[in-house]
């Protein structure tokens, strides 16, 4: 799989890009069984891997942007695709040849009732003492539609640093986190068909809408990065310090008993 030198050039000058395909259609009916066992299943909500990014998070709570970190825990065959390795190959075109997998997350949007992803920078989440060079490629397992919560961009420098975010609703129970101040006037929306993809830098603002549509918007993101070394000055990501979440509560539990 090879990006164009426009594919290459646009990454480097707006920090996102998009691709028409990233795997076929049939691995992308394959993945979506996976996908949808996963979330209907609960996989890892008692480790605190499954949860709602944009609510509160209680047992008794319907989710409205249910996350799932680490998928492939679960279901290792996700690793085994089409889509794992021509996402390397494409991340080693935009990064450099050592660029490796860092992780993978699945975000759910169900019908009707998916939250939106507030607008976000992702190395926000990340640890402040290094530094990183990294893209997620995110694949949509179906269509990706404004109405049912496509990507939006902001294009910008990637050579900035990580903006004021805080959690979603001020409310440090949400695990979700969002830009202090955001001008959206420049946003790009990229609407993409099912196993197309869009990739962006980690210091890319970027936000997905609600779904107002009938059908779930599923999307499979995975990550990928330069190797990252610590930081001569330390940042305070002071949103992290923070939250209190309930996932974190279960993650910490589900330690305890091992
Ligand atoms: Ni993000």
């Amino acid at each position: 799989m090879e990006l164009s030198q426009e594919q290459i050039t646009f990454f480097r000058q707006n920090g996102f890009v998009r691709l028409d395909a990233i795997t076929t259609q049939e691995e992308i009916i394959r993945l979506r069984a996976i996908y949808d066992r996963l979330f209907e299943q609960k996989s890892g909500r008692n480790e605190g891997q499954q949860f709602d990014l944009a609510g509160t998070d209680e047992d008794d709570k319907e989710a409205k942007l249910p996350q799932i970190l680490s998928p492939s825990t679960y279901a290792p065959e996700l690793k085994d695709s089409l889509y794992h390795r021509n996402a390397l190959t494409v991340a080693q075109q935009l990064l450099g040849p050592t660029a490796a997998y860092t992780g993978e997350h699945a975000i759910l949007k169900p019908p009707r009732i998916g939250a939106e992803t507030p607008w976000h920078q992702d190395e926000a989440y990340w640890n402040p003492g290094q530094y990183h060079e990294s893209i997620s490629i995110w694949m949509p397992l179906q269509e990706a539609t404004l109405e049912n919560g496509c990507m939006q961009f902001i294009p910008m420098d990637t050579a900035g640093d990580v903006l004021p975010h805080h959690s979603i609703n001020h409310d440090p129970r949400i695990h979700g986190l969002e830009m202090d101040t955001v001008d959206a006037s420049q946003a790009v929306a990229c609407p993409i068909p099912a196993g197309g993809a869009t990739i962006h830098h980690c210091r890319i603002p970027h936000y997905a809408g609600p779904n107002r549509s009938d059908t779930p918007r599923r999307a499979y993101i995975l990550v990928f990065g330069l190797p990252t070394e610590a930081r001569e000055t330390a940042r305070d990501f002071h949103w992290q310090r923070e939250r209190q979440t309930a996932r974190q509560e279960r993650h910490r539990n589900a330690q305890m008993k091992n």
